[in-house]
């Protein structure tokens, strides 16, 4: 089967497209024809061995993290009850997902998954858009609700509201009952405004703390570039969320990492700390996880009409070099796809 792979790290030049062996399911896997997967940061990140002190796998190193498709083919077991909220499987449904995060693939013909990281594709969506949704989808449930606490009523600050996370993070937000202000360029006004922002800040001409204040929750999506004016804008015991950097010391003793990277997680995260204390805020990091009872919720709400897709561009399987070049660009808005099925 053709998929999408790299055998040295370094930059988009090193992703090669060529015959990988067609996985083979087991038990309580589907095999999924992929139809269509989303770039992710992680993807290109991946690709350059920012990652390697976490995750190190054997070359060729297959990428993808997410996706949606048909399901195929079925392991043996894989279609019993696997747990509250997770719907059974038959082949030929038509599914999203976020892979586990040490097997990637889904810029690929076909993709095995474990069953309970997946949920049947919500029925107003297409493959393309579905495949937008599952990493920055549970990455959005999981830092506003589970880590911040977000509950209706909750001043939720998002930044870099245009990207993929930023997007999705805005209409989660508002579904949730939240009141949302987010950072971005003039020009992302209409989108923004539409997908139900209630502040847009111009992040070129406008400081988010001369703005805002008393907000409960900031989710960082740019790293600590904008951490001392984020925490200005929350209020006494505010929580900021961020998905960059160095993993939280439980994130870090989940991987196989050596005593040298769990020593830097642990400084790095004492002064993170010590400087949201100086604030009287909380830091947290969140580097998400694939869950397909999560999944199964966001499917609710985009079935509700709550959450649309947003697509930047898409790209098929043999030109994963260019659309890594548009995301690393940071400019793209919303979602950049690989099409399998051209
Ligand atoms: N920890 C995790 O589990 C996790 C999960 C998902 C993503 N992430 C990370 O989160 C980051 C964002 O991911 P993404 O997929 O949303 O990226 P993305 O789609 O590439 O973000 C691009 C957007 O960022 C906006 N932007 C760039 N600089 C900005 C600034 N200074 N202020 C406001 N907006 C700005 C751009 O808008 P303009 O062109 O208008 O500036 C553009 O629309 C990545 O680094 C990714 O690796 C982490």
């Amino acid at each position: 089967m053709k998929a999408a792979y790299f055998n040295a790290y370094g930059g988009t030049e090193k992703v090669e497209i060529g015959e990988q062996p067609k996985p083979k399911v087991l038990a309580g896997q589907l095999r999924i024809k992929m139809q269509a997967a989303s770039v992710n940061p992680i993807d290109w990140k991946t690709l350059n061995g920012d990652l390697k002190a976490l995750i190190k796998p054997p070359f060729p190193i297959r990428l993808g993290s997410d996706g949606a498709g048909i399901v195929e083919s079925i392991g043996e077991n894989a279609g019993e009850s696997i747990g509250e909220n997770v719907t059974n499987f038959k082949i030929g449904d038509e599914v999203y997902f976020r892979c586990h995060k040490m097997d990637t693939g889904t810029f690929a013909e076909y993709f095995c998954v474990p069953a309970e990281l997946v949920a049947h594709k919500p029925k107003n969506m297409s493959f393309i858009d579905a495949a937008s949704i599952p990493l920055v989808g549970l990455t959005v449930l999981q830092s506003l609700k589970e880590k911040a606490g977000m509950t209706a009523g909750s001043k939720v600050l998002i930044h870099a509201g245009a990207g993929g996370v930023g997007t999705f993070a805005i209409q989660y937000a508002k579904a949730c009952g939240a009141y949302v202000a987010t950072t971005a360029s003039k020009k992302r006004k209409t989108l923004l405004t539409k997908l139900g922002a209630d502040e847009i800040i111009d992040y070129h001409n406008q400081a988010v703390e001369n703005v805002l204040s008393d907000f409960d929750i900031v989710l960082d999506t740019l790293g600590e570039s904008v951490h001392k004016a984020s925490y200005k804008t929350l209020k006494q015991g505010g929580v900021l969320v961020s998905v960059l950097g160095i993993p939280d010391n439980e994130t870090v003793a989940d991987y196989d990492a050596n005593f040298i990277v769990k020593l830097v997680a642990r400084l790095h995260n004492r002064k993170m700390h010590r400087q949201a204390a100086k604030y009287g805020a909380k830091y947290k990091h969140h580097l998400m996880y694939a869950n397909g009872a999560q999944l199964v919720e966001i499917t609710k709400l985009i079935e509700a009409k709550k959450i649309v897709a947003i697509i930047d561009s898409t790209f098929p399987l043999d030109q994963v070099q260019a659309a890594f070049a548009r995301s690393i660009t940071g400019r793209s808005q919303g979602k950049i796809i690989i099409t399998m099925n051209e």
